[in-house]
């Protein structure tokens, strides 16, 4: 059992749409620089959730998945990107040039599916969001922030769901 963060937060999702809404408003707070990280089984919502962040961002391009895709980049009419990366076919030992991070923050920001199979690259700061699998139509997600900015972040969300709580 890991030891969680007192300020960590967990959301019980009872549908795909569920995990949507949550990515919508997630994605709303968002910002250039910003390093998302998503683990979780095959199956567990990790794209349904990036499309729901896709869509609260304000992407003009549709979020895809396709089994070779490794990197897609989506973009804003603002000209800031949403880099959403997937690990699952990645190397632990890639080359770091390859995932220039520094470039995609300066540029805007970064979703990684499958993040614990490329931890030691992963910027300090981030959110780190474990989904699990609990039914047919039901997953859990646990949201902790690392670094304030991401602590803000989660308050954001549990209040734009919840309201004064
Ligand atoms: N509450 C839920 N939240 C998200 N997805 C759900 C939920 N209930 C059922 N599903 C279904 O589970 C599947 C999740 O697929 P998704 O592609 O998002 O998983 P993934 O974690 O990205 O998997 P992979 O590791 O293969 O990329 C979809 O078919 C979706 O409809
Ligand atoms: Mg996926």
């Amino acid at each position: 059992m890991p030891i969680l963060a007192e300020n960590s937060f967990e959301f019980f999702s009872h549908s795909p749409h569920q995990t949507r809404r949550l990515g919508i408003h997630l994605g709303g707070a968002l910002n250039a620089g910003d390093v998302i990280c998503l683990e979780g089984n095959l199956g567990s919502g990790k794209t349904v959730l990036v499309q729901g962040i896709a869509q609260g961002w304000g992407a003009m391009d549709p979020v895809s998945s396709p089994t070779y895709m490794i990197l897609n980049e989506y973009r804003r009419p603002d000209e800031q990107r949403l880099f959403h990366l997937d690990a699952y076919r990645l190397e632990k030992e890639i080359e770091a040039e390859f995932l220039d991070f520094d470039r995609m923050l300066t540029q805007g920001l970064i979703v990684i599916e499958w993040a614990e199979r490329i931890k030691a690259v992963i910027p300090e700061l981030h959110l780190w969001i474990s989904l699990g699998y609990t039914g047919t139509e039901h997953r859990s997600m646990m949201l902790q922030p690392h670094g304030e900015r991401y602590e803000s972040l989660v308050e954001k969300i549990q209040y734009k769901l919840y309201g004064d709580f």
